[in-house]
């Protein structure tokens, strides 16, 4: 097994993807751009659904990159050896190109050779799709598994709770097989299999074959292409290969407990509780400065990503108070998140200064609140019933306030109080199983819908940009867009206020464009051919040599990766709610379609 740290184990992945034809691309923003079916991106496909849903790729049919992602619906599990909130997963994609036979040969491949990994192959596991009413048995990824010298009792069959792999409750879905080391711990039990969750089995890595759709009535249908949708844990794969306790004991979280141990005065290894904290807190400010330094990046709210984020930063303060960080340091683990990874990420460096002022400025906010709970508990104290604290009140303080359980019960005891624990877990799991429930899926009405709706709001943006360039002159240009199921809004650069008169103007020239109804065409060009065709839009060319351009008859000519709706007829009446300065020279437009 190679000893790889997690700057070769990056360029390791790509270089072999690479050299199977694949094309590299970067990492999307962790904050999905037109997509409102979600807070941040979760998973390497999630900025590629328009393309596994059929869309041609400017790059081609074969991708591979490192990607940013977030989940909060573990955040509980964070701290064990193997969960994190912020992870950058591995993947490589086939867009109705290979499929089974060379996804399988290709892992394990990268895996077990001498040449690339070096894995012990006794060392492995996998698990494939048993079947249901939805799709057949997968024999065939079991049997290239064994034809790749698996032997057949390290194979699983597991049912759709583990190995049907679906963004959220609809979109792009199908089996995947799924590959996982033996840590050499013991079986929990004689059945102890990687569907445990008891530790012995790490998974490092995901082959799903998209080769369905889910709609948000549950119909499962097969899509026109099939596709591969790989992801592999770069944290856990290292881990792994270091022959590390957990993630957190690997070369990507060194610096960052290094500086935890300097500001605390305590040593990771001290015990389990402060190990736990140590690692919490690596987490929760890791996620919080990829966060506060993406390009598209948020600040500390009580809505969407923002309050995300104000959880995570939250709870790292509750954990560094427990293990004796003084007040307002935690910027100070973000600058050693930020030394470790901007030489892949130079977004953290660009942003370092937000980064590590929006945390200072939420670290006193929080204290703030916390010294109001403190008020809060001195008032209610008294009223008791039985000198027991219920458990609703103890969530109460903990949710509303920030306290820790044990913080309250410390509290009780100073006060001669005790806590009813049972009822404060009761509380804590209905709160968390809602969470859960709404952790990072968002639109009910789907994937799908999200994605018809928000395509003709991005189509409506292209109009309103051609129009403003036509009312206010060629110095406009687009400084953001984000777009949600009911909203666009758009971003610009311009001096002043718009008049009255401007405002009518634009939005009458946006709906003479949706009136003439006229056909949206994408073409694929040289970034040159797209300028010489005059076509605005960001020239900073992401994906190599050719990018999309979507015209809008004579209205608009854009660089842009889509998807858009199919005729502008389809927008039906676009209409301007407010226009507002946004910051020094950028005015801000908010608009919706009726
Ligand atoms: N999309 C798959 C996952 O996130 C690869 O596990």
């Amino acid at each position: 097994m190679k000893n790889l740290t997690s700057d070769q184990l990056r360029s390791l992945y790509l270089k072999f993807f690479e050299e199977r034809g694949h094309k590299v691309i970067p990492s999307a923003s962790l904050i999905p751009e037109n997509d409102p079916s979600v807070l941040f991106t979760t998973a390497g496909m999630h900025p590629l659904v328009p393309y596994l849903m059929g869309q041609e790729h400017p790059a081609g049919k074969r991708l591979t990159d490192v990607q940013k992602c977030l989940r909060t619906g573990d955040i509980d599990e964070v701290g064990d050896a193997s969960h994190c909130t912020f992870f950058e997963m591995l993947g490589n994609w086939s867009l109705g190109d290979y499929f089974k036979h060379e996804s399988i040969a290709w892992s394990y491949e990268l895996l077990t050779s001498e040449e690339w990994l070096g894995i012990d192959k006794d060392r492995l596991y996998f698990t494939c799709f048993e079947g249901d009413e939805n799709a057949p048995r997968d024999t065939e990824s079991h049997d290239r598994w064994v034809e790749m010298g698996v032997d057949p009792s390290h194979i699983f069959y597991l049912g759709a709770k583990h190995n049907w792999w679906i963004p959220g409750n609809s979109g792009p879905c199908g089996p995947d097989t799924e590959i996982f080391f033996d840590t050499g711990k013991p079986k929990c039990c004689p059945e102890c299999n990687p569907s445990c969750d008891c530790g012995k089995y790490l998974e490092i890595w995901n082959n799903v074959f998209m080769q369905y759709y889910k709609d948000a009535e549950g119909n499962v249908t097969p899509l026109a292409k099939r596709n591969v949708d790989t992801g592999m844990g770069l944290d856990r794969t290292i881990a792994t290969l270091q022959g590390a306790e957990s993630v957190y004991d690997t070369d990507g979280f060194a610096p960052i407990i290094a500086r935890i141990a300097e500001l605390s005065g305590k040593n990771y290894n001290d015990d389990e509780a402060t190990k736990k904290a140590f690692r919490i807190i690596a987490d929760h400010i890791r996620s919080a400065t990829f966060i506060l330094g993406d390009p598209r990046g948020v600040t500390p709210s009580n809505v969407d990503q923002g309050y995300i984020l104000r959880r995570l930063i939250r709870r790292a303060i509750r954990f560094a108070m427990q293990i004796g960080i003084p007040e307002n340091s935690l910027s100070k683990v973000a600058e050693a998140v930020i030394e470790r990874y901007c030489h892949v990420y130079p977004e953290l460096k660009e942003n370092q200064e937000k980064i590590t002022t929006e945390l200072a400025k939420e670290e006193a906010r929080f204290q703030h609140t916390l010294k109001k709970g403190m008020k809060e508990f001195e008032r209610m104290k008294g009223s008791f019933a039985d000198g027991k604290i219920d458990g609703v009140t103890a969530f109460h303080l903990y949710d509303t306030f920030g306290f820790p359980i044990e913080f309250t019960e410390e509290m009780a005891r100073e006060n001669g109080l005790t806590v009813d624990r049972a009822g404060f877990e009761a509380a804590f799991s209905e709160h968390q199983n809602k969470s859960k429930q709404g952790a990072e899926q968002r639109f009910k009405g789907g994937l799908a819908e999200a994605n018809e709706v928000t395509a003709r709001l991005h189509t409506a943006t292209h109009l309103l940009q051609a129009a403003l360039r036509k009312v206010l002159g060629d110095g406009v240009a687009q400084k953001g867009s984000n777009i949600t199921t009911e909203r666009l809004r758009f971003d610009f650069s311009f001096e002043r206020k718009m008049t009255p008169e401007e405002v009518k103007e634009v939005e009458k020239l946006v709906n003479e464009a949706i009136q003439a109804d006229v056909p949206i065409t994408c073409e694929e060009m040289t970034v040159d051919e797209a300028r010489t065709q005059g076509a605005i839009g960001l020239f900073g060319d992401k994906y190599g040599e050719k990018v999309k351009v979507y015209t809008m008859g004579k209205y608009s000519k854009e660089i842009c990766g889509g998807p858009h709706a199919s005729h502008t007829g389809e927008l039906g009446t676009f209409k301007i709610k407010k226009e507002e300065a946004s910051s020094a020279g950028v005015r801000r437009i908010k608009a919706v379609l009726q």
